[in-house]
């Protein structure tokens, strides 16, 4: 069975597609099977996935409102990874399942006749709190958020935990904080120090030790249709989601301790355990290549 990420905080702008897209292509590059969800009506993970979001038909849209099966609206992408595509339809599927019965478990239910192909689903959220939001907070059992190192970081971020306590109380008791992610780092400024500072004084260890930093390859790559690493696999920002994936799986696996060095003046991600096995030692050559 797949565990179910969704990749969440309703500030836009933080890095949630980014993460979504750039981590599901790195976890397909370390061989697991993987199914991206786009759950953005803007469409972004489809087009960054290298899929045409007006053309993807049917989508999360049909799947929602159950007019089509999920099995036939997933696409493979270029990456090794599947894609369930969206886009604005998803906006009109919201609206449609106001008045449904159980509207908020809809996804769950969806995801439920494709779990066991797939290692993890990444569902990657609009910046809302919404129906769709509360979709996937109630298919997933994880929850990952991405922050970004700027002022006013913090913000926002205690309403999206009093969703996820109400989620837990009504609709799925089994959600947990997979983790706060920080992104788009500057190293040049003080600022990434001070948010980090401040989130580990609040969520200690529910804080992730990779960083990704800044990396203008990362945002030029969705204009390309392609996750980082075929973008420009040698660039921070891949081998940044490299380890994050390196740091996820290691974590699913209860290793908790990953070592991880944050250098002056440049952000690397993760150093492995010696006892490393292949899959990870297949993620570190991609790296070092
Ligand atoms: N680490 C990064 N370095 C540079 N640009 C980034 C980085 N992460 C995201 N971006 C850019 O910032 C913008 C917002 O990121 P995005 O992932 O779309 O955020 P969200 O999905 O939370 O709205 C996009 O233009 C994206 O390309
Ligand atoms: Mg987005």
């Amino acid at each position: 069975m797949a565990r179910i990420i969704a990749v969440a905080n309703q500030k836009g702008g933080v890095g949630k597609t980014t993460t979504a897209v750039n981590l599901a292509a790195a976890l397909a590059a370390a061989k697991r099977k993987v199914l991206l969800v786009d759950f953005d009506p803007q469409g972004n993970a489809t087009m960054a996935s290298g899929v045409d979001k007006r053309v993807a038909k049917p989508n999360g849209c049909e799947v929602l409102l159950d007019e089509a099966p999920i099995e036939q609206a997933i696409v493979q992408t270029e990456a090794h990874y599947d894609l369930l595509p969206g886009n604005g339809d998803l906006t009109a599927a919201e609206l449609k399942l106001m008045d449904a019965i159980a509207r908020e478990s809809r996804l769950k239910e969806q995801l439920a006749k494709v779990a066991d192909r797939y290692d993890i689903i990444l569902i990657d959220c609009p910046p809302s709190l919404h129906l769709l939001t509360l979709n996937a907070l109630t298919a997933a059992n994880g929850l990952l958020i991405p922050v970004q190192c700027e002022y006013f970081a913090l913000e926002g971020l205690s309403s999206l935990l009093d969703t996820v306590k109400a989620v837990r109380q009504r609709l799925n008791p089994a959600l947990e904080i997979e983790g706060l992610l920080r992104t788009m780092y500057d190293v040049r400024n003080n600022l990434g120090n001070e948010v980090s500072a401040q989130l580990t004084h609040h969520f200690g260890d529910k804080v992730l030790r990779s960083i990704i930093p800044r990396n203008v390859r990362l945002a030029e790559a969705p204009s390309h249709g392609q996750p980082i690493h075929l973008y420009d696999r040698s660039s921070r920002g891949a081998i940044a989601y490299i380890g994050l994936a390196g740091e996820m799986i290691r974590r699913e696996r209860g290793h908790s301790a990953a070592a991880v060095h944050e250098h002056t003046g440049d952000v690397v991600a993760v150093a492995l355990h010696d006892d490393a096995d292949e899959t990870l030692d297949d993620i570190v050559d991609i790296h070092q290549e």
